[in-house]
């Protein structure tokens, strides 16, 4: 089948690379002409493990290509999949549409004859029925466009897993229809995906796009939970992980997303809840989603309780330090530092008067570009020389498997920092690390041996500190 993508971004570019994957032909259209000349060669503007290998692949088959210009898509096919960003708006909490409503009003008044435009942008609900009026006023006399809502859930790190082989797919239509070709259509483009047993969930265009931002808001709200609970372990000295596991083992609640530590960001999640609380409000179900504002609250204070957590691992302040921050990303697997915890952290430690290095192995010039400010090493090694204390931002596997001996001998003070409770503590340990998790001890590990860093108060005030509770 013929398809087009329209918006070559995160989303876009893979959608389109595993539509061709699929076997379609498929067309992206994007109006960023460095990124289109990018893609043309199989190259991705950011970071996706596996991505290029399938563009390249569809490239050559001759499945895949790309343009600037919005005509050839009309011209190309009849089904066209919209992929553009809905970042958050500048000011409030609210979702801007803009790429959305430009991408609509583009291709439009372009189509003649049968078209579908199947949107997977996430957007606040409502929006598909208003674009559905708009483009009923841009649409050419005697053109029938027929919108539907297909949302992607895909995760940063395993996009083109996610998009060959989805837990669900979704499809919202008019619920006012009854000439919809929409279910047919989404059938054939993902018949590979369906034979295999892929739940396919037909419902309507507000019921679509709220299955999307409830799976995201649930997500955040169960990391939330987590690290609200790591708070009262911190409190009273118990272990958030041996507790994930434990209430993990209930098949109900289930263990992943229980992982406690600097909390979630990226573009996705933060923008997302908010986007939803601002949606409860504008609909008069402001009470409905409060509880939103304290997931957002709960994940934000992270990022200060860690730099606290940093402050008093170096002595009760942070001026004058120098602090290696070991992760810029928002994940592993990622190069996004959108709403990056370990950025957040890293920024604000300098604020506080530390020299901070950063080193991460895939997301320091997207870094640099959102904080200048900050001082960047192209391996962890060079940026934990000197340090007073290194912080552990992000898990990055080589960062979870680094043994201490390769940066022992380069820093300044042995002190580590776990912000994201994915460290082996013993190990560190053994080597003469002063250790500090982010939400409480980690008991799974022996007794801390003493530290032979020069002495730290013992702050109350301050926790995490395993050393400073023995
Ligand atoms: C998310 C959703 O998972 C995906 O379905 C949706 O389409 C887009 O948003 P993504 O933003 O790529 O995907 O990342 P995800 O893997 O969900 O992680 C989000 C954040 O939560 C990261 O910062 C991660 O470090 C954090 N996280 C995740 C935790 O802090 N603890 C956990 O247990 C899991």
């Amino acid at each position: 089948m013929k398809l087009t993508v329209i918006g070559c971004g995160y989303l876009g570019a893979t959608h389109a690379a595993c539509m061709a994957e699929l076997g379609h032909d498929v067309l992206g259209v994007d109006t960023d002409a460095d990124k289109v000349a990018r893609l043309k060669v199989g190259d991705t503007p950011f970071f996706e493990p596996g991505l290029s290998d399938v563009l390249r692949r569809n490239l050559s088959a001759g499945r895949l290509q790309f343009t600037t210009d919005v005509r050839e898509a009309a011209a190309f096919a009849s089904v066209h999949f919209l992929g553009v960003g809905t970042p958050q708006q500048r000011r409030g909490y609210g979702v801007d549409l803009g790429y959305v409503e430009a991408a609509v009003d583009a291709l439009t008044p372009l189509l003649r004859g049968d078209h579908l435009v199947i949107g997977k942008s996430t957007v606040p609900v409502g929006t598909a029925a208003a674009l559905a009026q708009r483009m009923a006023v841009l649409t050419a006399p005697g053109s029938r466009i027929e919108l539907a809502w297909s949302p992607e859930f895909l995760r940063e790190g395993f996009a083109v897993e996610d998009t060959l082989e989805p837990d669900r797919l979704v499809l919202g239509t008019d619920p006012d229809t009854a000439e919809s070709t929409a279910e047919q259509i989404v059938t054939e483009i993902y018949c590979d995906i369906l034979s295999t047993g892929v739940p396919f969930i037909r419902t309507d265009w507000a019921t679509a796009e709220l299955v999307k931002v409830s799976a995201n808001a649930f997500l955040a709200t169960k990391i939330s939970f987590i690290n609200a609970v790591s708070e009262i372990c911190e409190a009273v000295g118990a272990d958030v992980s041996t507790l994930a596991d434990a209430i993990g083992h209930d098949k109900r609640i289930g263990r992943r997303f229980l992982n406690a530590g600097l909390g979630f960001g990226g573009g996705c999640l933060p923008k997302d809840i908010r986007g939803f609380i601002a949606r409860a409000d504008e609909v008069g179900a402001t009470q409905s989603l409060r509880f939103l504002r304290e997931v957002d609250a709960i994940n934000t204070r992270r990022r200060t309780a860690m730099v606290d957590l940093v402050a008093h691992a170096c002595g009760g302040d942070v001026l004058g330090a120098n602090i290696a921050v070991l992760g810029a990303a928002f994940k592993p697997e990622s190069d996004d530092v959108r709403d990056s915890p370990a950025l957040n952290v890293a920024g604000q430690l300098a604020l506080r008067g530390a020299s901070v290095t950063v080193f991460d192995p895939k997301a320091s010039q997207n870094s640099q570009r959102m904080y200048p400010m900050l001082a960047y090493a192209t391996s962890a090694a060079e940026a934990c020389e000197q340090a007073d204390a290194v912080v552990v931002a992000t898990e990055w596997a080589e960062f979870v498997h680094m043994a201490p001996e390769e940066i022992s001998d380069v820093v300044r003070g042995r002190v580590i920092i776990d912000g994201r409770r994915c460290l082996d503590p013993q190990t560190w340990r053994d080597a003469g690390w002063r250790y500090h998790a982010i939400g409480g001890p980690m008991r799974a590990t022996a007794v801390p041996q003493q530290s032979p860093q020069r002495s730290r108060p013992t702050s109350s005030q301050v926790t995490g500190d395993i050393a400073s509770r023995t």
